[in-house]
């Protein structure tokens, strides 16, 4: 199952086989380079980035690592290859056959959904495009290309379920996609998360942690779709986002190891309302816990109201499983079984049985939050083996809501139900200030020679194919 990269776009989908489809995308094609170019990383047109390409959707297929100029990047079509005896693992068509065609009484659900996702690949690449011009070293510049040309991807992806199989109408949503952007007033992108600014670096790798996780979760439960060519472009999907989640959870270790280190060379502490460590140039840990607590809340966001009808007929038709469905162990229909919940019950939030089949999106929430919960245990790790007494932690998921029943009233970090008045008065503790964010704004000076990084993170111990910290691993002409 090689990529046919002599084709204009490489794919691995015999593109070539279907003439209608291959001049659609020829025609869309120019227009996305045309985004690129405008809303794409600010100018970074001639750099040669060091990116990894995939070559085939095999295992070891997608490690090529050669210098690329981004816009010469080989944005293509690639599906995990079909299983021709897939079934439906869920939901009223259970054992039945995967579906190769959309059916057409799901259509637009389904429209929708592809539509949903596919807006917020590109959103990443938009509310990112700054960031190039402040990078703390060469290694994460490269990494934050990688990133953004692979959501390119993403996008291609999801386009070409559009195109492919929902006719005039998918046309249509394909145009549309370049068309909304992120933060525009009048356009927007769909979800909220994706319309915030990333202005600075520790709120990059807040977002990557965060919010690429968001990702992870939704792309798991679109790859147990019946609708088997989503499932498969989802599978694929899902092997790009773990670097990103990646970037996103040592680029915060580093950041974290880098204020330990500091407090340990001037002897300094971490705690009091101005902390030392900002003397010397770090963040400090309260800093980054006031991040953690803004992404955090915006990304369980993501994952929309606690007790869902749509959720429940995504589930019940197959179009949309549960994370991991195949591994679950129960019937996969949830017609009698019950699921608990966090409800808000006057001024008090108490946990309830709920039916399971309307509870779908808080199983996937509570997924994610466990997920969320690992790379903060490292963190702590960190900061331990640093010889500090201080943890990083996820609020309440009822903190700072803007969706779902917890919108309505305000808590503190633990998930005490609080006043907005007293909201008022302790917010700038629990989430970042003006202040803040212009202090960490003041730290964002670009470091681009090979082997030097900014002194607010530590370096990587990671290699890049085997390419130490030193390599050049951008090279701007
Ligand atoms: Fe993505
Ligand atoms: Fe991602």
């Amino acid at each position: 199952m090689s990529i046919n990269y002599n084709e204009k776009i490489p794919n691995n989908v015999n593109l070539s086989g279907d003439r209608r489809l291959q001049r659609a995308l020829e025609r869309w094609q120019p227009k996305f380079l045309n985004w690129w170019d405008e809303l794409g990383p600010e100018k970074s047109t001639d750099f040669d980035v060091y990116l990894r390409t995939a070559i085939s959707v095999e295992k070891d297929g997608w490690a090529h690592f050669d210098y690329v100029k981004m816009p010469d990047y080989r944005w293509g079509i690639f599906l995990t290859p079909s299983n021709s005896d897939r079934t439906i693992d869920f939901g009223i068509h259970k054992g039945q056959p995967a579906w190769q065609e959309v059916p057409g009484e799901y259509r637009s659900e389904l429209r929708r959904l592809i539509v949903t996702q596919g807006d917020t690949e590109p959103a990443s690449v938009e509310q990112q495009r700054h960031l190039g011009k402040t990078c703390p070293s060469l290694y994460d510049l490269r990494n934050l290309f990688q990133i953004n040309v692979e959501e390119g991807r993403h996008l291609w992806a999801m386009v070409y379920l559009l195109q492919a199989y929902f006719g005039r109408d998918g046309r249509d949503e394909a145009e549309a996609m370049l068309e909304r952007h992120s933060g525009d007033a009048d356009k927007p992108r769909i979800l909220e998360a994706f319309n915030e600014e990333t202005p600075d670096w520790l709120s990059y790798f807040m977002f990557t942690y965060f919010t690429d996780r968001d990702g992870k979760f939704q792309l798991g439960s679109l790859a147990e779709s019946g609708f088997d060519p989503l499932a498969r472009s989802c599978r694929f999907m899902l092997t790009e986002e773990a670097h990103h989640m990646f970037v996103g959870e040592t680029g915060v270790g580093r950041i974290v190891q880098r204020a330990c280190d500091l407090m340990n060379e001037y002897k300094t502490e971490n705690s009091g309302p101005k902390s030392d460590v900002r003397k010397y140039g770090g963040i400090d840990l309260q800093t980054i816990q006031k991040y953690l607590n803004f992404h955090f809340s915006i990304s369980v966001d993501l994952f929309g109201q606690e007790l869902s009808t749509n959720a429940a007929t995504y589930f019940n038709t197959g179009i949309k499983g549960r994370f991991g469905e195949s591994k679950i162990d129960d019937d996969h229909l949830l017609h009698d079984s019950s699921y608990s919940v966090l409800e808000l019950q006057g001024q008090r939030i108490i946990n309830c049985d709920a039916p399971a089949l309307n509870a779908v999106n808080e199983r996937l929430r509570d997924d994610y939050i466990e997920d969320c919960n690992l790379g903060v245990r490292r963190w702590n790790k960190i900061i331990a083996d640093s010889g500090h007494n201080f943890s990083l932690k996820l609020p309440h998921r009822a903190f700072h809501r803007g969706i779902g029943q917890f919108a309505e009233i305000q808590t503190d970090p633990e998930g005490n139900i609080i006043s907005q008045t007293e909201w008022d008065r302790r917010h700038s503790d629990w989430l970042p200030t003006h202040e803040d964010q212009q202090y960490i704004q003041s730290l964002m000076h670009p470091v681009t020679e090979p082997g030097k990084i900014a002194g607010w993170i530590a370096p990587p111990k990671s290699k890049i194919n085997r390419h130490p910290f030193k390599f050049e691993f951008v090279r701007f002409n």
